[in-house]
């Protein structure tokens, strides 16, 4: 749409920058949180053990680490039962810190791994349906903020986890889910690990860290052996690689401040903190809305196509199958979301060459 007579169109995108205000000394850190749409349906068709599955909280781990391969800029990640946090690196400029591509793209590309390693981890179960993530930016204007952001997750997992394993084990017992539901209604933390203790011999800080604290991410320098030589020595490289961690307190000064990865990119802790402060948490829900009675549009593009089109060798300059799957995504879409009702999609083919030789951008749209 370059130069053309509806260039205004581009007026109606939401003008969304996380603001950098590091000369202020307020980085205002990039935060995206995802979370699986409807997963309590997803988790019951599929049948994952409750409250907890290893093998679905391990596929969650591997395609968030996944995500820290594509993105350089996300430094850490928490997550837990169907949700992730990543934090970007307090300098980063990606995509001009604009959230509604940052947002999309992390979402889109958890999304698309969690169907590709599917097999990986279940490999009796067949994928029934795509699952599908939401996701948010939640900007930290201060290291502080990113702390009580962390703390108030891992709160959230260890409080949820410890209702959920007394919930199940009491339904497993023979209890019926509101029998169950009513004994825990109101219970204090310290009473639910005794109804664990005494009613079924069951001490709650034995459980597997993966379950109570949730799973941490980060990435660490690790030697590896890329290759030997021809005497058979490995020859070995220092690589940055995602490193899974499980930890009690994810935003004590203890674990932070003992990861130079992670307070050099992100900051320093100063100190620790314990409740979560109630307007910290009504930030971190605050959720942007579209105005009521307007057309909601929504757009996607394919991100680094040229790269995916080359390495799959699509065919140039149209590549038949490649559009027919865009078209039958599309459908998929439709079907999935019964409040879209139209859907039009094109592709650009850039003359490079053309363009190169003659230093301006040529695009020839094809509908569909
Ligand atoms: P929305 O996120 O609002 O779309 O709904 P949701 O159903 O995904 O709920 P939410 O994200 O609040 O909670 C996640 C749900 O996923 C849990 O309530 C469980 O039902 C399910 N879930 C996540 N992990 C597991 C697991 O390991 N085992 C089982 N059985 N269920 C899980
Ligand atoms: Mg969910």
């Amino acid at each position: 749409m370059a130069n053309s007579k509806y260039e205004y169109v581009k007026s109606f995108e939401l003008e969304d920058e996380v603001m950098l205000l590091i000369q202020l000394n307020l980085p205002n850190l990039i935060l995206v949180r995802i979370d699986g749409r409807d997963f309590s349906r997803f988790s019951q068709v599929h049948e994952f053990e409750k409250p907890n599955d290893e093998a679905a909280l391990n596929l969650l781990n591997s395609c968030s680490a996944a995500v820290l391969g594509e993105f350089p800029d996300i430094i850490f990640a928490y997550g837990y039962s169907d949700e992730y946090s990543f934090v970007f690196k307090k300098t980063s400029r990606f995509y001009q810190r604009r959230a509604s591509k940052i947002l999309s793209l992390v979402a889109s590309f958890f999304a698309a791994v969690y169907v590709t390693k599917w097999k990986e981890f279940f490999p009796q179960r067949k994928l029934e349906y795509t699952p599908s993530f939401t996701s948010k930016v939640v900007s930290c204007a201060s290291p502080e903020v990113l702390q009580a952001y962390l703390a108030w997750r891992q709160q959230d997992c260890h409080a949820n986890n410890q209702y959920e394993t007394c919930f199940w084990m009491l339904v497993k017992s023979g209890m019926t889910i509101s029998e169950a539901q009513e004994l825990l209604k109101d219970t204090q933390k310290q009473q639910k690990n005794e109804l664990l203790f005494h009613k079924f011999g069951i001490n709650y800080k034995t459980l597997p860290e993966l379950f109570r604290q949730g799973s941490c991410l980060f990435k660490k320098k690790v030697e590896e052996t890329v290759k030997h030589d021809e005497n058979g020595n490995p020859v070995k490289r220092l690589r940055r690689k995602a490193v899974l961690v499980h930890s009690e307190n994810i935003a004590a000064r203890s674990f932070w401040n003992e990861h130079p990865s992670l307070y050099n990119d992100l900051g320093h802790f100063s100190k620790d903190i314990g409740r979560v402060e109630p307007d910290f948490v009504r930030s971190f829900q605050f959720e942007n809305k579209l105005l009521p009675l307007t057309w909601v549009v929504v757009r996607i593009d394919g991100s680094h196509f040229h790269r995916f089109s080359d390495v799959h060798e699509f065919e140039k300059p149209n590549d038949e199958q490649a559009l027919k799957l865009m078209n039958s995504c599309a459908v998929a879409v439709l079907q999935e979301f019964e409040d879209i009702h139209f859907g039009y999609g094109r592709v650009y083919v850039r003359k490079r060459r053309e363009r190169e030789n003659r230093g301006e951008e040529e695009e020839q749209s094809v509908g569909r």
